[in-house]
């Protein structure tokens, strides 16, 4: 090998430099910074955020409402990882609501400069899309950075604002978003983003996240009047305003500039006095896989819409701040900066150590060095050398995306009370590769379960505008979306375990849709079908057959479902076997039922009226869980038992509904010393009660840890499963009176079977029963 070309490099990639499809929001529909362009590009990727995506992301259009205290599922797909040893992840989702935001007519970025905009005033131009207004940007602008930030290798020379960040140097603008805001979270200076939720890789860091979020502590903000802040562009002066009180309070305008007010005040910005975000564990996806996590079905958050918020004009972002291990983005602070004159030699991240070298010069010889593009000598004493790609303005880099406009709105008085899950779709027209990195169609949440006399609200819309050569139905370029049941699964058994839906084998009615004359979606009626259907009202007549006369945007408001049962739905329009399949399921859940992710961080999830409770202390669960609390009468609860031919011998009478806890498996292993809480309503106010536990499968009953008092058991337990609540027998008559309840009710062969089928003339055999018990009790 002759010495002058001794180097072979080659690119080992880490982190891609062109960005490669990253974050993208589904539900709600990412804009990626998007409007109707029917280009497969985006016309602007500085239109109104950096998102740092892919340019063929996003959707057209996306405005939907939806009720306060509904449940939206929002889901994203990410690109990198997160939950996984590649990389740290977090996870951020935020909202803000203005008058003033707009989506906007026009892909061109909004204008700092007021000439400019219509009324001299850009933030009341409603030609371009605005989020942020102009105040927070040009804060940001004039705001000195912070400098005790890890800026790494980056060129910052003459780049002190706020602007100027590692990931963003030069300061590029993207709408009225502050870089450094971006970049950073929580932010330190003032910020319009309501939290609603941190997911992290490091839950250690979740009670930082809840002290520093804006949501419960103001921020302060070194301001001038805005009539001194537009004097700084006209005079074009390098001002810095500075980012601390101490600076703030001495300092004064440079003499050039005109102006009564000379001083700035240090400014206190409320905090936004809602709670604290949610903060939990992320789930897993794979680096390099866009697409779904564990189970095959898309990463979501079920965020509960606020109920204090009535707004038409509301914007949902959604960040993914990804970091390596190669240095402590947490720790590591400007004094591991390099040298801004000697920016070659690295930041001082030290490596040696990591590597087993004496020391850094040793590591710096063999290219071991925190800058952009080193070139390391891995094998020594060759002399062959590998070029990485590494830049440090992406080793530890946030990306984004953020919804439409949409609203919030108050619930009718017919709804008040209700739980509410909004059904919605996702994806746009086209073949997956036409598509990515969005979707081809689908329904949100795919797999739905509610319980039965909870309010479904149908709600999607689309667009007209994609490139018209994309794959689909009907008129080329254009979303149409219905709702068509279909027949039911052909095999179906009860497996006989506490999940009573049972296993069920076969398909479902594939590609035809059921004869509406034999069925009902969800116990909606006809007119609700034939709506769904043809998506009329809103279109008199037309051509109807694929939907091209009904607009792209659909609304049923909220039904009640009425009837149990597994539904599994198509799109006729869309649902294309072997190209395409649009369908999901809502199950219909007989019993009430919660759900809720509860991790590290400990968590709540309760039934509505008090009928059971579980509670879950910090550090109690090691990992995330999806746990879901269940409540089944009586006759339910000996129903599942009878099919496993299982019994609960123990205790006289129940004293509660059988409450169902999943999943089984809780406390991790090795905590053994570790339990959660789980309160449950006894049916009256009798201390002598126990509590039993079962396994899912009711191997096995055993008594449970339970302190009973005013009509409640609370429960010290370690594992999900069955449990409910038996009165004990302090009188032999008593004993003798239930047991012949008992036997006459469960011994009596098809009794059971009847019984379920008719749990009204059970309650009245157990009503019987309970009345011999007390009236036998009064005589005591
Ligand atoms: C940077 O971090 C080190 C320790 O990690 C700390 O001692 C030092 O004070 C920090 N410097 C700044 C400027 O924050
Ligand atoms: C991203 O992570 C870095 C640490 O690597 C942290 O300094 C920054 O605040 C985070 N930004 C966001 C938006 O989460
Ligand atoms: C969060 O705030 C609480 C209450 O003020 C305080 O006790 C706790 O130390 C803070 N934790 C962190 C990590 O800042
Ligand atoms: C979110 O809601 C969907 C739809 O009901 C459900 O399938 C999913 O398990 C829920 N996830 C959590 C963590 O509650
Ligand atoms: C189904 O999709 C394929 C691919 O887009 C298309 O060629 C075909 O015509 C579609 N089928 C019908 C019946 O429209
Ligand atoms: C469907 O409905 C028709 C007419 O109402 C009835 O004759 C038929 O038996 C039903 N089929 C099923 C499978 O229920």
């Amino acid at each position: 090998m002759n010495g002058v070309t001794s180097s072979i490099l080659c690119a080992v990639t880490i982190l891609l430099h062109l960005a490669d499809g990253d974050i993208y929001l589904h539900n709600p529909r990412g804009s990626n910074n998007r409007l109707d362009e029917s280009s497969r590009a985006r016309a602007n990727g500085n239109n109104i955020f950096d998102s740092q995506n892919n340019e063929r992301g996003g959707y057209n259009v996306g405005s939907l409402f939806y009720y306060q205290g509904s449940t939206l599922s929002v889901e994203w797909t990410n690109q990198h990882s997160c939950h996984d040893t590649n990389n740290h992840c977090e996870l951020v989702l935020q909202y803000m609501c203005h008058d003033n935001i707009r989506d906007g007519v026009s892909t061109q970025t909004i204008p700092t400069n007021p000439a400019l905009c219509a009324n001299y005033n850009c933030d009341l131009d409603r030609k371009y899309r605005m989020h942020e207004d102009s105040s927070h940007y040009f804060q940001c602008l004039y705001r000195q950075r912070n400098k005790g930030i890890f800026t790494a290798d980056q060129n910052m020379n003459n780049r002190e604002r706020a602007r100027n960040t590692r990931q963003n140097p030069a300061g590029t603008r993207r709408g009225y978003e502050c870089p450094e805001e971006r970049d950073y979270y929580p932010y330190w200076h003032p910020s319009p983003w309501v939290d609603i939720a941190v997911m992290t890789n490091d839950v250690s860091r979740c009670h930082y996240y809840r002290n520093e979020s804006q949501n419960v502590k103001s921020k302060w903000d070194c301001v001038f009047p805005k009539a001194v802040m537009d004097k700084f562009k006209v005079n074009r002066v390098n001002v810095q305003l500075p980012n601390n009180e101490e600076d703030c309070k001495k300092f004064e305008l440079p003499a050039k500039i005109k102006s009564d007010i000379r001083k700035p005040q240090w400014v206190e910005f409320p905090a936004h006095g809602v709670a604290a975000p949610d903060c939990r564990e992320t789930d897993f996806t794979r680096d390099n896989h866009l697409g779904n996590g564990i189970g095959g079905y898309p990463n979501m958050f079920n965020w509960t819409i606020p109920n204090n918020v009535e707004h038409e004009n509301c914007i949902l972002r959604i960040r993914y701040n990804i970091s390596t291990s190669d240095y402590d983005g947490w720790t590591a602070n400007s004094s591991f900066n390099a040298n801004p004159r000697r920016r070659n030699d690295g930041a001082k991240v030290p490596l040696a150590d990591r590597f087993g070298f004496e020391s850094e010069e040793i590591a710096k010889e063999r290219g071991y060095i925190f800058k952009n593009n080193p070139v390391v000598n891995v094998f020594d004493g060759l002399d062959l050398d590998l070029r990485l790609a590494v830049n440090t303005a992406q080793f530890g880099r946030t990306f984004q995306d953020r919804s439409h406009t949409f609203a919030i709105r108050k619930r009718p008085d017919w709804l008040q009370g209700q739980t509410v899950h909004n059904l919605n779709v996702r994806g746009k027209r086209g073949n997956i590769v036409q598509v990515y990195p969005a979707v081809e169609y689908d329904f949100v949440p795919n797999d739905l379960e509610v319980a039965v006399g909870d309010y479904v609200h149908m709600q999607w819309t689309g667009s007209n505008t994609n490139p018209r050569n994309n794959d689909g139905q009907g008129l080329a370029g254009t979303d149409r979306n219905n709702l068509i049941l279909l027949t039911a699964q052909k095999f179906a058994e009860g497996s006989g375990t506490a999940d009573y839906r049972g296993a069920k084998h076969g398909h479902y009615g594939t590609n035809y849709p059921m004869r509406a004359e034999n069925s009902t979606f969800l116990g909606l009626s006809q007119e609700d079908a034939l709506t769904l259907a043809f998506l009329d009202p809103g279109q008199f007549r037309g051509e109807v057959s694929e939907l091209d006369d009904a607009g792209t945007y659909f609304n049923l408001s909220p039904r009640k479902t009425t009837s149990a049962g597994t539904y599994q739905y198509m799109c006729t329009r869309n649902n294309n076997f072997s190209n395409r399949d649009q369908k999901g399921r809502v199950v219909v859940n007989a019993s009430p039922f919660k759900r809720e992710a509860i991790g590290q961080m400990g968590g709540e999830v309760a039934l509505d009226n008090g009928a059971a409770r579980m509670s879950v202390e910090e550090n109690t669960f090691s990992s995330l869980k999806n746990v879901r609390l269940e409540k089944w009468s009586v006759s339910e609860g000996e129903a599942a038992m009878s099919r496993v031919n299982r019994a609960l011998g123990a205790g006289d009478d129940y004293a509660s509904d059988f409450v169902v806890l999943q999943p089984e498996n809780l406390i991790e292993e090795g905590d053994d010393d570790k339990f959660f809480t789980l309160r449950i309503q006894l049916s009256d106010d009798s201390d002598d009660v126990d509590v039993y536990y079962a396994p899912s499968d009711f191997s096995a009953w055993s008594k449970a840890d339970a302190h009973v008092g005013g009509g409640v058991a609370t429960v010290r337990a370690q594992h999900g499963g069955v449990y409910v609540a038996r009165s004990k027998s302090n009188v032999g008559m008593i004993v003798g009176v239930v047991i012949a309840c008992v036997v006459v009710v469960v011994i009596v062969s098809g009794a059971v079977f009847y019984f379920r089928r008719n749990p009204t003339k059970w309650q009245a055999v157990k009503t019987n029963c309970r009345n011999a018990e007390r009236s036998m009790k009064n005589k005591v």
